[in-house]
């Protein structure tokens, strides 16, 4: 069938069930979703343990770790729905960002499920993914709004104009705050992945303890910049060693986060005055961090703008999030028996090169 009329039968349907796979970078996820909003089943195996040993993703083992576990998540999400592939109205697969033999995997075992099913297979954008989870947790949320993506690959400020259509209105111009977070973490002899060994660690520590440089101080642009702060750290880190090699280490973790997440918060709220928006999203992995979504509430109430975040479990990478951002985006079309994975696909672009 053509791919406008599978979609067009499928959006004259009361419920749509949308199956969903994700495999851009270490989580093997399957999940099923009602309409966009309603998790029916979610199964994610997270290979984090794997590789921690190597204190980062080995693109190649993730591969192979997603071949095995592709079959097996996708088993406990049709059980935890109650459901059967029958019963599924279309597929749907992150096919980029991410790392090209990972993405690889959930796209050729999604193509071929819907090959031999004839079900339309929808691609999604993993960045659109997370910032769809807020789809789900906030059942009446709707765009316009502004949305802080903070993974471990990408940083950004989005405007969500509609569902699908996004205005980036700043970037970070070298590393991910996640990525930040991860070599930080490393340094401090914290184990992978970064984020939430130094969240744990900086509670007991004293935020004020050191100060760090302000990227693009008195600029007015809305973008990010990590390196400088990352650097500044990692210097301070071994000037800490050598004065003592049991110096405090929660004291740096707390400062850290602190000096992170503020350069976050500011922008983002700042984006919203500048666009006359009241209402904000987090999204990504990083938006599990306690001391973001604390202030992210505070400003929130200070401010007046409604502020939606995803429930843990779906901040960082899974698969209803993809189910959910391929249902609000169907009518682009479906993709095509030679729908590749695109590792640096761009959420700002205005037709996916995949369709
Ligand atoms: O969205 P995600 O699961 O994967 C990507 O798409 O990159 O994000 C993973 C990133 C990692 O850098 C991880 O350290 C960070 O999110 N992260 C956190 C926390 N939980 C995960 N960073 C800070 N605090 C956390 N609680
Ligand atoms: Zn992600």
């Amino acid at each position: 069938m053509h791919s406008a009329q599978q979609i067009k039968a499928l959006q004259d349907k009361k419920d749509i069930i949308v199956m969903a796979f994700e495999s851009s970078c270490d989580e093997t996820a399957a999940a099923i979703v009602k309409n966009g909003r309603e998790v029916l089943g979610n199964a994610v195996y997270t290979q984090i343990a794997i590789h921690r040993e190597f204190g980062g993703v080995v693109p190649e083992i993730a591969s192979r770790n997603h071949v095995a576990k592709l079959p097996i998540v996708a088993e406990q999400a049709l059980l935890e729905a109650g459901l059967s592939f029958a019963d599924i109205d279309a597929f749907a697969v992150t096919s980029g960002p991410g790392l090209v033999g990972a993405l690889l995997t959930g796209v050729s075992y999604a193509k071929g499920l819907s090959f031999a099913l004839k079900k339309p297979l929808i691609p999604v954008n993993h960045m659109e993914g997370h910032v769809s989870a807020n789809f789900i947790s906030d059942q009446d949320l709707e765009p316009p709004f502004i949305c802080l993506v903070v993974s471990g690959g990408h940083t950004s400020i989005l405007l969500v104009e509609d569902y699908g259509k996004y205005r980036e209105l700043g970037t970070t111009r070298d590393d991910a705050a996640g990525e930040a977070f991860d070599k930080i973490a490393r340094v401090l002899g914290l184990p992978y992945p970064g984020g939430p060994a130094l969240q744990e660690l900086a509670k007991g520590g004293n935020d004020e303890a050191y100060t760090f440089p302000k990227a693009f101080k008195g600029e007015t642009h809305l973008d990010f910049s990590f390196s400088g702060l990352k650097t500044a750290a990692i210097n301070l880190i071994r000037k800490l060693e050598r004065q003592d090699p049991d110096f405090n280490k929660a004291d740096l973790a707390a400062s850290f986060q602190k000096a992170v997440v503020s350069t976050l918060i500011k922008n983002a709220f700042e984006a919203a005055r500048r666009e006359g928006m009241d209402k904000l999203v987090l999204a990504g992995g990083v938006c599990a961090n306690t001391l973001l979504r604390s202030e992210a509430d505070r400003l929130s109430k200070k401010y007046g703008i409604a502020l939606t975040y995803p429930k843990l479990a779906y901040c960082t990478d899974n698969a209803a999030m993809i189910a959910s951002a391929a249902y609000f985006t169907m009518n682009r079309g479906c993709a095509k028996l030679d729908l590749n994975a695109d590792p640096s696909l761009d959420v700002t672009g205005k037709t996916p090169a995949y369709l």
